[in-house]
């Protein structure tokens, strides 16, 4: 089946350089929607963006720089407006998730936690929202939540507390923004093997795999399915939810620490 309401679209997209957001961004793309891609990282920002307009008609573009800092969110949307004149679709997308122990957690790593996965994604979706008003026709957002927003996980603390009040936030916000045809709702990805997850932990897919009901691990193209039907026409009636995209881990999956 092919979605509905997705061609012609603008999106903003942040921490897209790879992973997820990556897979996200190509999804919409192909769909026929016009995106603005974010990353931290310049080199990898342009990369992903080059890459990918060779395949989509030149309808990406790239915007560098972090995405928990205000000046640069503002920045991000003016230059959307700017390109492509109007935003439709926002999915704040960035996260840093910081390992440890709650009775070792320093102030500094709980308040970058903070600072990009809920302050960045709070105001890029105020920003947004302003736009969406201004525009009269609405719009549709999708956080990123977790697998550890809502189950509990040992030594990921504030990350999982980020998590969860995102959830919260949709919530809220379906409320608050309805009238305005606002549209919020959450992914909560389990273990998904990314670039960095890769890189965190050898044999990533084999231990997941054995933790998770299903027998394997996500992979980036199973979250952005979930996004880009909570995104298209066909979900305009699912508004405020979680939809956990974890291989049944929430629901009845194993930890570490079983194995
Ligand atoms: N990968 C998983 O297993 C998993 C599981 C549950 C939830 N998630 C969530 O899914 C989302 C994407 O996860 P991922 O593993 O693909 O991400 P990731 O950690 O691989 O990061 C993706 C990109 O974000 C960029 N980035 C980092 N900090 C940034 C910042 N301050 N501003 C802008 N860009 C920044 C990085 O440079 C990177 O290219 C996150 O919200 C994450 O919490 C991931």
């Amino acid at each position: 089946m092919q979605y509905t309401g997705i061609k012609n679209k603008v999106a903003i997209i942040t921490g897209a350089g790879e992973g997820i957001g990556y897979a996200i961004v190509e999804l919409l793309l192909k769909a026929g929607a016009s995106v603005v891609l974010n990353d931290l990282d310049e080199h990898k920002a342009k990369s992903a963006t080059e890459k990918l307009n060779v395949l989509y008609n030149d309808n990406c573009h790239y915007f560098s720089g972090d995405s928990g800092n205000l000046t640069n969110i503002n920045k991000m949307v003016d230059f959307t407006i700017e390109k492509l004149g109007r935003i439709d679709f926002v999915i704040p997308n960035a996260a840093i998730t910081i390992f440890g122990s709650f009775l070792e957690t320093s102030p500094e790593d709980f308040q970058k936690s903070l600072q990009l996965n809920l302050h960045g994604a709070y105001f890029l979706v105020q920003r947004a929202a302003q736009e969406m008003i201004k525009q009269g026709t609405g719009g549709k957002v999708v956080l990123i939540s977790s697998q550890v927003g809502i189950r509990a996980y040992k030594n990921l603390t504030p990350y999982a507390m980020t998590k969860a009040a995102l959830r919260m936030m949709a919530v809220n916000l379906a409320y608050e923004l309805g009238e305005h045809h606002i549209n919020l709702n959450v992914v909560a990805p389990g273990a998904t093997l990314t670039e960095r997850t890769a890189n965190e932990q050898p044999d990533y897919p084999g231990m997941w795999g054995k933790l998770n009901p299903n027998g394997r691990v996500g992979t980036p193209e199973d979250i952005a399915k979930t996004c880009l039907f909570l995104l298209s026409d066909e979900a305009s009636h699912i508004n405020g939810q979680t939809i956990p995209v974890d291989g049944g881990w929430t629901t009845a999956g194993k930890y570490p620490e079983d194995l």
